[in-house]
């Protein structure tokens, strides 16, 4: 027994030296690799390409678009929920228990915020749904940019891709605005001063797009609420749809 099994051993030993030596998988992995790049028909795949086991282990970066479009499905379903309960009115007038001067727009955020049944829960997934999105697109628009992927075929659904980014940080602002607080008044005193800057036509757009220029009426709240909840979700659930279409119909690039 000892015997054969110390023969086992040395033969072990004599083909583990000569394998060592003389290694014989890499030169049937070649013999594979030349079948398959030289002989096949097909072109490889991206996977066979870069030698990936699987692509989703690897690009993770390439889940951003999707995340985007997951955050403004959320922002959807919690800003209708928030729409039931949401006053569009900025103007002052002496509401508060005490008859401080307040406007109908804050009360109702006090209202959600105390009162309503999950209330609070529901804007804070609006709030934070609103900066994962912008975050989304922000990051999403980066990998797009360094794996190259704007480049021919694709430069349409850059471009579409650029006013996404517009409509996103416009969803932003005009929401911040909608809570008819202090911080709101001042954003939106920024955006009529920005507006009224505007070459030859600044004091006409301020009117139209904030109700008044110079002096901050609470007009501005209901202007900025149709863009918030109808004119921008119309605009952006049109391009979206578009957009993701275009990579569908393309297919999603491969890194240059
Ligand atoms: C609301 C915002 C956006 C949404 C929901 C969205 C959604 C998507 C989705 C789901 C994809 C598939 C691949 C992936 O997820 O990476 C994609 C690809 C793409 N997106 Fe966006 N996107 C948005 C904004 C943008 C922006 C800001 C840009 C650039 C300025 C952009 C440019 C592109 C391009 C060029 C592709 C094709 C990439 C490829 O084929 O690899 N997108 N987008």
């Amino acid at each position: 027994m000892a015997g054969s099994s110390l023969r086992q051993e040395g033969k072990r030993t004599v083909v583990g030296w000569i394998r060592d030596r003389f290694p014989t998988t890499p030169w049937v992995d070649l013999t594979r690799k030349a079948i398959e790049t030289d002989q096949r028909q097909m072109p490889r795949s991206h996977a066979e390409k870069y030698e990936l086991k699987t692509i989703w282990y690897w690009y993770p970066l390439y889940c951003l678009g999707g995340i985007s479009f997951v955050a403004f499905i959320i922002l959807t379903i919690t800003g209708i929920i928030l729409g039931f309960f949401y006053v569009p009115d900025g103007t002052y007038q002496l509401l508060g228990p005490e008859d401080d001067v307040t406007n109908k727009a804050w009360q109702s955020m006090l209202y959600i915020m105390n009162d309503v049944p999950f209330g609070f829960i529901v804007r804070g997934m609006h709030h934070w749904a609103a900066h994962i999105m912008v975050a989304a697109v922000f990051l999403h628009m980066c990998r797009v940019y360094f794996t190259g992927a704007y480049k021919k075929p694709r430069e349409l659904n850059w471009l579409l891709g650029v006013v996404l980014l517009l409509l996103t940080i416009l969803f932003g602002y005009s929401g911040y605005l909608l809570p008819g607080n202090n911080l709101s008044e001042g954003a939106a005193n920024i955006g009529i001063e920005m507006t009224r800057a505007t070459p030859f036509i600044g004091d006409a757009a301020a009117t139209l797009l904030w109700g008044d220029i110079g002096t901050l009426s609470g007009i501005y709240i209901l202007r900025m609420y149709w863009l918030h909840v109808f004119i921008l979700p119309l605009v952006a659930t049109v391009l979206m749809i578009l957009h993701m279409a275009l990579v569908w119909i393309q297919g999603v690039a491969e890194p240059h």
